[in-house]
């Protein structure tokens, strides 16, 4: 088995993260969301690793097929609902449950004529406006659902956060549509993503729906995950392949962007953009090198980045890099990145093993 780069999922983590929101979201229900290949995480094995999560959630009918082909049999939800017949009927077939968002999706179910009966998550759009019936179109959408020739098992009534990690007041102005839309009806309720969990405003719902914050990384710009008891569940851990000499004045990497300003020791190591890490890091991003920081020097390339270890002991081939996670946050290194931890944990390609422990 190749040393170089891995995804090392500590399972541990994701179990201990799933208790911390749990403990936040007093009593809610969690629907742990897994979708995007469980943020990188690994789907199958994620959602094994977490057998105590109430229901998991995805995005895309393929997704809950593949869970439930790998023998899960929790609940799953399709966030995006479905947009053909024919993907109705194999959402019945896997016994999916849908989230119903448009008023096509309410149709489907209408001329459903096997009678496949759902649990339902019928969706408001409080101010996200990506998703959702507006709360004008809410009440005559949920009638639909309660007259169909087949009842559904269950409706559920959700909306999503636009701003849940950084504006308060946008988010009591989301509760405020949301409660004044409900009113009156009866049904479940599930508002919260990670940042809802965990923010200033105490969103409720009898479901919340953590994604980010399952796998350890914070949804704030101003709060840790160790602030919020959170641990790291991934960490992108590779080796150096090469240990060289660049004489002062010479540049590292493609571009030239980087130039010996003294006699310098570079590390190579086994990592680049072609397993996710993204090109747009700059110079000076820090990597652990043996679980020291060093800097990143020069570009990433796609199989390789360069980091500067001048003056340190012996750095062999085979020596440990960690790019993030344990030791690292995520966060840090998209912030270099100018993009957030969401990106960098979904976008672990797929030549990259995920080793569970
Ligand atoms: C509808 C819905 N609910 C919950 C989540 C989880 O969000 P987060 O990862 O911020 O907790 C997402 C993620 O994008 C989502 O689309």
């Amino acid at each position: 088995m190749s040393r170089l780069i891995r995804a090392v999922i500590d399972t541990g983590a994701l179990r201990h993260n799933l208790q911390t929101i749990r403990a936040r979201a007093a009593g809610a229900r969690v629907l742990a969301v897994v979708k995007a290949n469980a943020y990188g995480h690994g789907l199958v094995q994620t959602a094994r690793a977490l057998p105590e999560a109430d229901a998991f959630a995805v995005a895309r009918l393929e997704e809950g097929i593949r869970l439930r082909e790998h023998g899960v049999r929790h609940p799953v939800v399709l966030l995006e609902g479905v947009f053909t017949a024919e993907q109705l009927r194999e959402a019945a077939r896997y016994e999916l449950e849908l989230v119903v968002h448009d008023a096509l999706q309410v149709h489907l179910l209408e001329a459903d004529a096997a009678g496949h009966r759902f649990r339902l998550w019928l969706k408001i759009d409080t101010g996200m406006n990506r998703l959702g019936f507006r709360a004008g179109e809410f009440p005559e959408a949920l009638r639909r659902l309660e007259r169909l020739p087949s009842p559904p098992l269950e409706v559920r009534l959700m909306t999503h956060l636009a701003r849940a990690d950084d504006s308060p007041a946008q988010t009591r102005e989301q509760l405020a549509r949301f409660r004044q839309a409900i009113r009156g009806h009866l049904g479940a309720t599930s508002i919260a993503n990670s940042a809802g969990v965990f923010g200033e405003t105490a969103v409720g719902g009898e479901w919340v729906r953590p994604g980010l914050a399952l796998y350890g990384a914070s949804p704030f710009a101003d709060r840790s995950a160790a602030d919020l008891k959170l641990r790291p569940a991934m960490t992108l851990t590779t080796s150096v392949i090469a240990v060289r000499s660049v004489p002062r004045g010479e540049t590292v990497g493609y571009g030239g962007t980087w130039r010996a300003e003294r006699d310098s020791r570079i590390a190579i190591a086994a990592a680049g953009y072609g397993d996710g890490l993204p090109w747009a890091l700059p110079n000076g991003t820090p990597v652990l090198v043996d679980g020291r920081r060093a800097p990143l020097c020069g570009r990433v390339s796609m199989d390789m980045i360069a980091v500067d270890v001048t003056g340190w002991g012996p750095i062999e081939v085979g020596t440990p890099v960690v790019l993030w996670g344990e030791g690292l946050a995520v966060e840090e290194v998209a912030r270099r990145a100018g993009t957030i931890a969401y990106e960098l944990l979904c976008g672990v390609s797929q030549r990259v093993p995920l080793e569970m422990r």
